[in-house]
């Protein structure tokens, strides 16, 4: 199995191996609507096998930071459709990240509503970057049972969106400490209903939201982004092997597109007792298509398709080499991106790090 071996994805074709990673780049307007740099955003990097779209809001509740874009509003389909016709134009193949901040937020964001959560607790001993400078974190909004219950219904809507949008799958944003893991993590769920308590309970509203997503779009059009050993956004779980491992068995169950793993980027000698590396932990528990990230190379990531995953997808890589497959065939050195325009702004440090001129014949 290699990188950039064609490889089906059910009925998809996907030309390689390379996955683009979810990357939110906050140049969407003030309604969530992307427009003309967007478009030429994704189509510069059509090369990938597949691309994963930035993580877009479901709902305006699911909004936490500004300028990210939505997936509710008919502004939002049209302008996303100008997207996926344009990257198909281009041959590539899209999915769209299905986004809720959860209590990763702040009213100052959210025309002044209280963020939502599983449960009213606060991140602890970070700050949120608002257009007033960082924030405190406030103590978010507990959802009731039936506003949990609207909450998957969101996600459904957004799921049909996505489908008049064009995009030819959806992923589950359940990663990095937004509503999704918020439900699964003990430290941020202490709900007494069916959506909290046992890891059954606190699987239910993940579970829930992905057979919603699976009714909508068939086999092999949704995936997941789970990281069940990244703390950020206060995401200590007391025993993330048995509720990541329960999650993924239950997710098992699903004709899932893809499990896409993303590992921690740092030690973890803070948490003694949870796994050094999630990949090699819950890599082998998935039975659905397996996707890796985080921090690989191009040489890593063909010794991760030798170890049992199917795709690896690459973030910051991505940022500053469009033409990142042609880079790892020809075995060239990648550009650097630049930090500062990551979030937000034009089409600086957006659409207009080159590609490689099209004569460059270097190897490694
Ligand atoms: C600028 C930036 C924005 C990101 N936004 C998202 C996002 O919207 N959704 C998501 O799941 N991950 C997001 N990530 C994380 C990446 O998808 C990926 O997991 C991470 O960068 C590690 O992969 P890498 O080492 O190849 O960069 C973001 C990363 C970066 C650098």
């Amino acid at each position: 199995m290699h990188l950039l071996e064609p490889t089906p994805l059910g009925n998809l074709a996907l030309a390689n191996r390379v996955v683009m990673a979810p990357m939110t780049r906050s140049r969407a307007d003030a309604n969530g609507v992307v427009g003309d740099m967007t478009v030429a955003y994704y189509v510069q990097r059509a090369t990938a096998g597949l691309l994963v779209s930035e993580g877009t809001n479901i709902s305006p509740d699911a909004l936490g930071s500004p300028l990210t874009p939505g997936i509710y509003s008919p502004e939002q389909i049209v302008a996303w459709r100008r997207v996926t016709d344009a990257v198909h134009a281009a041959n590539g193949v899209l999915f769209l990240q299905l986004w809720h901040t959860g209590r990763v937020g702040h009213s100052l964001v959210r025309g002044g509503a209280l963020p939502v959560a599983p449960s009213a607790v606060a991140i602890p001993g970070q700050k949120h970057f608002t257009m007033q400078g960082p924030m405190e974190y406030e103590v978010p909004h507990a959802l009731t049972t039936d506003e949990v219950q609207h909450t998957v219904l969101d996600y459904e809507a957004a799921a049909q969106n996505a489908r008049e949008a064009g995009f030819d799958g959806v992923e589950l944003h359940g990663a990095f400490g937004y509503l999704p893991n918020q439900f699964l993590v003990d430290a941020s769920n202490r709900r007494t209903d069916r959506y909290g308590g046992t890891v059954e309970n606190r699987s239910r509203f993940v579970i829930d939201v992905m057979e919603r997503l699976v009714a909508v779009w068939g086999s092999d059009r949704v995936g997941i982004k789970l990281s069940p050993t990244i703390p950020f956004n206060g995401m200590t779980d007391s025993d993330p092997l048995a509720t990541f491992g329960y999650l993924i068995n239950q997710l098992n169950a699903l004709p899932l597109a893809y499990v896409h793993l993303m590992k921690a980027l740092f030690p973890l000698d803070a948490f003694p007792t949870w796994p050094k590396d999630a990949i090699a932990t819950f890599g082998p528990m998935v039975r659905n298509r397996l996707m890796v990230n985080g921090g690989y190379t191009r040489d890593t990531a063909e010794a991760a398709l030798g170890g049992g995953a199917e795709l690896v997808s690459f973030g910051a890589p991505y940022i500053a080499n469009p033409d990142l497959v042609r880079r790892f065939g020809l075995g060239s050195a990648l550009a650097a991106p630049d930090r500062a325009t990551m979030y937000g702004g034009g089409v600086h440090g957006y659409i207009d790090y080159p590609a490689l001129p099209a004569d460059t014949t270097e190897r490694s």
